[in-house]
């Protein structure tokens, strides 16, 4: 499923990073894909290539007689104007075959389901002493030289900004305190109403304000928030303008036609910036909002987008509608501190004890500690059930040592004996924000040397009797706790590149731990964290570009190329000799803003893309233009970054985040790699790239990395992104069982059981088929067709050796062009295009289902009874659609259609 919107998370929620086996029983016998049933986004032609244009003025009108002509039932949900940009409409249908048949429909596409993640975690600041304020709440301009451009009374007046989220709790008094012409807020609209969802009728109104999610108030707050505060805190572009286009309810997901209809409508209302903190997993540049939000931006305003929070799902598993061609996808990079929370040891003398929390846990009073374990080294502390030995432990703050089974596993043993607060101590992992369910828990350090003999002495206090208890600081117990991962790309944010190969994310900016506005009902302040945080604030930088360079369609068409070539280069880790962090998550590195606006040299274009082998752009240039008054003489030089190991070559999954990495690198000879010019004057340089060697393909090995062009106080880039293996070899549908324990893909009978032998269906009430798959990978075109149950077909996947013998197959197939046409098909049941891979979540995009609820084709119409395969067929990366050999196919066991 597609997930989230919202792109805001917690510090460092790491899940585990294992995968365990999913039951197949637990798959819900439903569809879970990630489209809303019978409804599409249409694009219609223009007016002069539609055949019974004569008696329309709109081409929208044109079309909508062609289908009703042929007899297509439809309804039209939203209409879209836009003739620069987009002309379609948002249908309900129940002919999707008829409908891409019809003249004057140049692209249908289905509406997607963003959903709302994980609920998110929000630290409301108490007062301007409370320490979970960074040291300097503008260390995040510091460090992006938007100070500087500050100190030149550079703030963004005049530049609009549109703000696609939850609203605006525009009577917080950083953000104007009224709504209208002559405040900062000077317009918006809300699109769906308070009780919106994602699945019932939007209530629009006038008034984008939002005092019940708070999600766009804090993104308001990074672009827009007025300075002579209480917090020292000031937005990117605080005299900017801004707007919010209100997609979200107070709860719930939202759907693209309307992120679509935002998108023009910010447009329509003039705004020069749109920036859109939201997006969901998708892997390829062809979602209606993509695409739209692309067209925004080639025709020169500035379009900033979330690259995604999905990091742990590691790479190729880019968001739309960041994945936008020509949209700018946004990283993140951690702030330099993490507010982290004090507890008070009593009894014994000695400093009080950081767990990982934002907010204090909210255990009352004083308690005695348990400790499950005397012993600190134990590996698999609490992972079985507490013995009957172990007393009522409602009473104390129970201490499990971190390691073997999950935190859960462990926190559902101690509370089985009645605990109610848990402190988990760290086996050496590291000191991070920890998956904990609905626990009252949090980690404790061991690692760290001070920490460790302490967490120590405590325990063998504990052994020793000694009557010593812990509290928890409702209030004050907040702690600036330096982030040991401060600087780096935060954990969290997605990995590219799309699956056609585009630079995703383009660049990072902070978005880990950064303080701004709530809604006044709130709190008012909040810190937070995601790529959420690190969009508005590229957003706000654009502003700053527009108000020293102009507001122009080729200053916003620059943009990107030029915050890509003046951005800093982000490494892996703060470990000397660790190579750069991977470009598929850091893009062309941290955002520069100063220089970005202020160099005196134009390098373009700022991404190279090489490309993976089978199409392999070895041989690419770039020019050097010197725009300053003075001569300057460059040199260049090749900045390697890691190489991503993007798939694990044993299970064919993507390797998890953080995604591992080689210091083998491309190499690459430039042409010129030093030379002199004159103001105005130029250089085209040629760069001629070989791939890294002696890498296992089979890890698809994602090599990256940066030219640096250095004058004498100047240093910009070009950065590049190649894959060393070809995608085309790339199976994308998992044929293991890995996931489930059993083999996949499946068809899965009414008993919610694996069907293995020819099994007829009634389709009355559960006695349905279920398909059940899984990519590994993304996919072009993904199709179910129902096949005649003698179909002669031959394995050609059967001897990979680890899993066994195979239920996968392709077709036996002449060698020549045009044999997907050749296999004869019934009928199709489902075909989804350009769709992203799964994930190892289970509970989020783990597995695809599609349960034939009705005995009917895709068009509608009802399935002849009697006996059939599912064929299914998924069209590999780069594949040719015709070529059947380029498919991976698997047949199902013979299933018969007898309605009752
Ligand atoms: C805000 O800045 C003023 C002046 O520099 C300083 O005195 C004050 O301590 C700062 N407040 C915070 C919360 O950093
Ligand atoms: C990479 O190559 C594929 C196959 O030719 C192509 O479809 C894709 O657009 C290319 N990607 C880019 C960003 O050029
Ligand atoms: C270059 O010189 C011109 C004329 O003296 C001046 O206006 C301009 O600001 C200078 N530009 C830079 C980048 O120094
Ligand atoms: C690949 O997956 C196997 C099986 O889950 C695992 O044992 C191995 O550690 C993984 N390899 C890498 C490089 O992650
Ligand atoms: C399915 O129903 C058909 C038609 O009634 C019958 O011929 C066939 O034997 C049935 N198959 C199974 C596996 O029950
Ligand atoms: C619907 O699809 C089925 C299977 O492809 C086909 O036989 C049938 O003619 C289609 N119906 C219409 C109305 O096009």
């Amino acid at each position: 499923m597609k997930s989230a919107s919202l792109w805001a998370v917690l510090p460092s929620l790491l899940a585990s990073s294992a995968w365990a086996t999913f039951p197949i029983s637990s798959v819900k016998r439903e569809s879970n894909l990630p489209v809303v049933p019978n409804k599409f986004i249409v694009e219609v032609d223009v007016l002069s290539n539609i055949p019974n244009k004569r008696s329309f003025t709109r081409s929208l009108d044109a079309v909508y007689d062609l289908l009703k002509s042929r007899d297509v039932s439809f309804q039209v949900d939203k209409e879209y104007d836009s003739p620069d940009l987009f002309v379609g409409a948002a249908l309900t249908v129940t002919d999707a075959i008829a409908l891409q048949n019809s003249p004057g429909i140049k692209a249908i596409r289905p509406v997607t389901t963003f959903q709302r993640p994980k609920p998110v975690s929000v630290h409301v600041v108490s007062g301007p002493y409370d320490p979970a304020i960074p040291p300097d709440s503008e260390s995040t301009h510091i460090l992006t030289g938007v100070d500087k451009l500050h100190a030149k009374g550079i703030t963004g007046k005049g530049i609009k900004i549109g703000i696609i989220d939850t609203g605006i709790d525009y009577t917080h008094p950083l953000l104007g305190g009224n709504f209208g012409p002559g405040n900062k807020v000077i317009g918006g609209y809300d699109f769906v109403g308070d009780k919106y969802d994602g699945t019932n009728t939007p209530v629009p109104d006038n008034d984008p304000l939002d005092q019940c999610a708070g999600h766009g108030t804090h993104v308001a707050g990074i672009i827009g928030a007025n300075p002579g505060n209480q917090f020292n805190i000031s937005g990117v572009a605080y005299d900017s303008s801004l707007s919010a286009y209100r997609v979200f309810g107070c709860t719930g997901s939202v759907t693209d036609d309307i992120i679509v209809e935002a998108l023009l409508r910010g447009v329509k209302d003039g705004q020069d910036i749109l920036t859109l903190s939201l997006g969901g997993p998708d892997g390829w540049t062809e979602s209606s909002s993509s695409v739209v939000a692309s067209r925004i931006a080639a025709s020169g305003k500035v379009v900033t987008i979330a690259a995604g929070n999905d990091g742990a799902s590691g790479s190729w598993y880019s968001s739309s509608p960041g994945n936008g061609v020509d949209v700018i996808s946004v990283s993140s990079v951690d702030n330099t501190v993490v507010p982290l929370q004090k507890l008070n040891v009593n009894g014994v003398p000695h400093d009080q004890i950081i767990y990982f929390a934002t907010f204090p846990l909210p255990t009352p009073g004083d308690l005695p500690i348990y400790a499950t374990s005397k012993d600190t080294t134990i590996v698999d502390d609490a992972c079985e059930p507490l013995p009957d030995s172990t007393p009522d432990l409602s009473k104390f703050v129970v201490i499990v040592r971190r390691g073997t089974c999950s935190f859960v596993t462990k926190l559902t043993n101690v509370a089985a004996k009645g605990a109610k607060t848990t402190l988990i101590y760290d086996n050496g992992n590291g000191f991070a924000g920890i998956s904990v369910g609905t626990f009252n828990a949090a980690l404790i350090q061991a690692a760290d040397g001070e920490f460790a003999s302490y967490l120590h002495i405590l325990v063998q206090q504990f052994a020793a009797n000694a009557p010593i208890t812990i509290s928890f600081p409702q209030t004050g117990g907040s702690v600036n706790f330096p982030d040991p991962k401060g600087g780096l790309i935060s954990s969290f944010t997605s990995y590219g590149p799309s699956n056609d190969f585009y630079f995703k994310p383009a660049l990072a900016a902070p978005g880990g731990n950064i303080l701004s506005t709530l809604p006044t009902t709130q709190g008012s302040f909040g810190v937070e964290s995601g790529t959420s945080m690190a969009t508005p604030f590229v957003a706000g930088s654009a502003a700053l570009l527009f108000s020293v360079k102009g507001k122009s369609a080729s200053v916003g068409k620059s943009a990107r190329t030029l915050f890509e070539t003046t951005a800093k280069r982000v490494p892996s880790s703060h470990t000397d000799g660790d190579p750069l962090q991977t470009v598929s998550q850091q893009g062309a590195g941290l955002i520069n803003v100063f220089d970005a606006v202020y160099a005196t040299t134009v390098v373009e274009p700022g991404e190279l893309v090489l490309n993976d082998t089978a199409h392999f752009k070895g041989v690419q240039t770039f020019s050097v233009k010197n725009t300053g008054n003075a001569s300057k003489k460059y040199k260049l030089t090749h900045f390697p970054a890691g190489t991503a190991l993007t798939v694990n070559a044993t299970t064919q999954f993507a390797s998890l985040g953080p995604v591992p990495l080689t210091k083998t690198s491309a190499s690459v000879t430039l042409v010129p790699n030093t030379f002199t010019l004159r103001p105005g004057s130029s250089q085209i340089v040629a760069a001629i790239f070989s791939p890294p060697k002696g890498l296992n393909a089979a890890t698809y090995p994602l090599y990256s990395g940066f030219i640096e062009i250095a004058a004498p106080s100047e240093n910009l880039h070009v950065t590049y992104i190649g894959l060393a293996a070809s995608l085309k070899d790339k199976q994308v549908v998992d044929n293991s069982d890995i996931f489930f324990g059993e083999k996949i893909p499946a068809l899965i009978d009414s008993k919610g059981d694996v069907q293995k032998s020819p099994t007829n269906y009634t389709f009355v009430g559960t006695d349905v088929p279920t398909l059940l798959w899984r990519l590994t990978f993304g996919t072009p075109s993904f199709r179910a067709d129902l096949v005649d149950p003698n179909i002669k077909i031959a394995t050609t996947l059967s001897s990979r050796g680890l899993f066994g013998s195979l239920p996968f197959f392709t077709f036996p197939h002449p060698q020549k062009g045009g044999s997907f046409a050749q296999v004869k098909v019934v009928g199709t049941l489902a075909e989804l295009n350009y769709i992203p891979r799964n994930s190892e979540n289970p509970s989020d995009n783990g597995y695809s289902s599609f349960a034939l609820n009705s005995p009917t084709f895709a068009n509608g119409t009802a399935i002849p009874s009697g006996s059939y395969r599912v064929l299914i067929r998924a069209l590999r990366v780069t594949g040719n659609p015709a070529r059947e050999e380029d498919y991976d196919s698997w047949l199902s066991p013979v299933l018969g259609v007898y309605p009752k």
